[in-house]
């Protein structure tokens, strides 16, 4: 592998991310890399860095030969593209930490690998300081891959810890992981699943081949959630956890989508509390494995952008194995899920669309049922995320084929238990 002694880095962006970046730098003299240069947006704003280090035109950067490596952290999706797709152009390497900008171009950003032949590197995009992508990427192939779950949103993960373990309001919790700097500047983002989407979107790239369309993936935050949820979850010992999953299902397709989800007290997902999180994949031989660490904030971020930079004096490149070297992933809708849904109104629920209702609970107090629903309808409606509705999958939420639910339930009734 080539190996590149002269790292002459050009900055874009200087938050919460790029300012941690240049500290780690500071602090990493053996990495032997210089910042030449950090573009930034508002050149007003009092910085922790030599004044001479920033500059507000792009071109600086992008025109300089010197500099062989950009690292990319602003906020803005379409300039971040723009940058990225640049610097590629002007035989640069790349490295992002733009979630949002990677799940909305990713089919572009593919073929700007393909034909500049450069790296686009962008461990930092999802679950910040966990080295997930990398080892999707090279550890694990593609059959022996049964599933995922993950928290890869700080933010929420810190409201739903705060709120229900601290009693904390909404607000208030809110308010705290965007003093931490773990919120995302619109904060809708992160709330409402959008951040945890884009993380999904490009990790099921690297995990399973799968490029999926815009609209593709089924999810929904933690808007709606409440007390109630809460409570009726510590009834059956369970915690909430907005969760990124995946499947491989018996017919070879993929289940995939981002979804609150009761979790039980043990199991691993429960253990992830406040901005950190955690990826649980279940394979073939190495059974159940368990990756945890903060995935928000400046320095567990710029750790992520550290080592990808590290990465480049060697030539590391994604060979996404998954998508170019194996056969490709394909989602499906095509299973049926146990959920929980809350409510305010019987009218907000959709009851028709449901196989069977197993539990029902409805008075002045609480008002939830707990059933089985094909995941297309889920797909094709979203009265499950309205207000006045709190849909959370159970703690083991997929089934593949109603046949052994119906199978299990007769043997029931044969064996006298049900009614
Ligand atoms: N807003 C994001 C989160 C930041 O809360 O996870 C890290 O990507």
């Amino acid at each position: 592998m080539k190996t590149n002694n002269k790292l002459v880095l050009g900055f874009f962006g200087f938050g919460v991310v790029g300012e941690g970046v240049y500290k780690v730098i500071g602090q990493t003299p053996s990495l032997s890399a210089r910042i030449k240069k950090v573009c930034i947006k508002n050149p007003d704003k009092p910085r922790n860095a030599p004044r001479e280090l920033f500059t507000t035109d792009a071109n600086e950067l992008l025109n300089d030969p010197e500099i062989n490596i950009i690292v990319e952290m602003i906020n803005d999706s379409d300039a971040a593209f723009n940058i990225v797709s640049t610097a590629m152009k002007n035989g640069k390497n790349v490295v992002s930490a733009s979630k949002k900008m990677i799940a909305e171009h990713l089919p572009e950003l593919l073929a700007l690998q393909k034909e500049t032949g450069l790296s686009l590197l962008y461990e930092a995009a999802c679950c910040a300081s966990i080295p997930v992508i990398r080892n999707l990427e090279e550890y694990y192939d593609n059959d022996l891959l049964h599933s995922i779950s993950a928290v890869v949103n700080g933010s929420t993960n810190y409201i739903l810890s705060k709120m229900f373990e601290e009693k904390l309001t909404f607000k208030n919790a809110l308010l705290q992981a965007q003093q931490l700097g773990f919120a995302e500047s619109d904060p809708t983002l992160d709330v409402d699943g959008y951040d945890a989407l884009n993380k999904w979107t490009f990790l099921l790239t690297h995990a399973y081949g799968i490029i999926p369309e815009k609209g593709q993936l089924v999810f929904t935050g933690i808007q709606n959630i409440n007390e109630q949820d809460a409570a009726v979850g510590a009834q059956k010992d369970c915690v909430i956890r907005l969760t990124a999953y995946a499947k491989k299902l018996k017919t070879g397709k993929v289940a995939a989508f981002v979804l609150p989800r009761f979790v039980k007290q043990d199991d691993l997902l429960a253990f992830i509390k406040n901005e950190f999180n955690g990826v649980v994949i279940e394979s073939s031989f190495a059974d159940k494995q368990f990756f945890y660490g903060k995935g928000a904030g400046s320095y567990p971020t710029a750790s992520a952008v550290l080592s990808d930079i590290s990465a480049l004096r060697y030539g590391y490149k994604y060979e996404y194995k998954k998508l170019y070297h194996h056969e490709q992933g394909v989602l499906t809708n095509d299973f049926f899920v146990k959920v929980y849904v809350g409510f305010t109104d019987w009218k907000y629920v959709r009851k028709d669309e449901f196989e069977s209702v197993e539990e029902w609970n409805s008075n002045n107090k609480v008002n939830y049922l707990v059933g089985i629903i094909h995941f297309k309808k889920l797909f094709q409606s979203d009265w499950w995320k309205k207000n006045g509705v709190s849909l959370v999958l159970t703690s083991d939420p997929i089934i593949e084929s109603l046949d052994v639910v119906r199978l299990k339930k007769r043997s029931l009734e044969l064996a006298g238990y049900t009614g």
